[in-house]
Order: structure tokens, then sequence, then C-alpha cells
């Protein structure tokens, strides 16, 4: 099922989302719903904050194919290192993109939709994408690393649009 996504500057993007206690039918489910709805829209990661699911999942799918999900249930960094500046967006930003620093390579150990752990260690734009739906997580959203004037451009052009929408 396509869920709606929630859209900045909502304040449900803000909740932090909690620990997955078991991986039971309803996070398959919800495995299944937030894959469904990153490719619909398109995009490249989707946490589950960002359809108002305040559980720690997320999905990610960096592969030109579109044939490459990952289910991180739990993420958590566990080795960082390095720095990496790249353009980023975000299905909750719709048409904007910024650069942001991050981590350049990372590794990360997490539950699949099987419940078994795994660790991956990666860099590039998986290793981003991976560190920016984190922040989904615990209610960071990428335009929060962005100065302070430009967040209050993109305001008021969010506010104009939405004016423009009725
Ligand atoms: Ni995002």
């Amino acid at each position: 099922m396509v869920l709606d996504i929630l859209e900045y500057p909502d304040s449900r993007l803000r909740k932090v989302a909690s620990p997955v206690a078991a991986v039971t039918a309803d996070v398959r489910k919800l495995v299944a719903d937030l894959a469904e709805t990153m490719y619909s829209a398109p995009g490249v990661g989707l946490a589950a904050t960002q359809v108002n699911v305040h559980k720690r999942v997320l999905v990610i799918d960096v592969s030109e194919a579109r044939n490459e999900l990952r289910v991180f249930i739990n993420p958590e960094i566990v080795a960082a290192e390095g720095e990496a500046e790249c353009e980023e967006g975000c299905l909750s930003v719709p048409g904007y993109y910024d650069k942001v620093i991050r981590a350049a390579k990372i590794t990360v150990r997490a539950q699949n939709e099987h419940a078994e752990v795994f660790e991956l260690s990666t860099d590039g734009m998986l290793a981003v994408c991976i560190q920016h739906e984190m922040d989904h997580l615990i209610g960071k959203v990428f335009v929060d690393y962005l100065s302070p004037l430009k967040r209050a451009r993109l305001r008021a052009r969010l506010r104009k649009k939405q004016r423009l929408a009725g």
C-alpha cells in the first residue's frame, strides 16, 4: 500500500522513533508499504517517520535498476570515518536539494525483515543515504544542517507554495 509522506515543516517529522521489539508480521507489512511508497514516489530511501509511523525502520534502494531493496530495522552506526559532501534531497522536502557534510564511510548494524542481524560497511551514496534516513528516525531533516539564511529562504518558498496550493 502506498502511504502518504509527511512534508517539512510538519511537526510529526520531529518525533523520535522507538526501537522495534520484535520483527512481527505488522513490521514486515510496514517494510512492504515503505518499499512500495519509496518506489512509487520515486525515491532512494524512506524512513517510517516520514509516513507517520514512529518505529526504527527504514528502506533504501540506491541501485540504478531499482531492484536492490535494503531493509534496516533498529539500525545503529557502529563506526564512522572521514567526511564527504554530497547533494541531498528528501521526499519530505520535495523539489529542494542542497549539500550536506556527513561521514564518508560507515559501518551500520541492523536487522533485516527476517529479524537477522547484519553489519554493513559502506561509503558513497549508500552511506549518505543510510545517515540521512537514520536522521529521520531521531526527528531530524537534512535541511536542519543548512545555514539559518538558507532555511529561512526555504521556509519562505514553502509558505508561498502552500498559499498557491490554496
Ligand atoms: Ni529524507
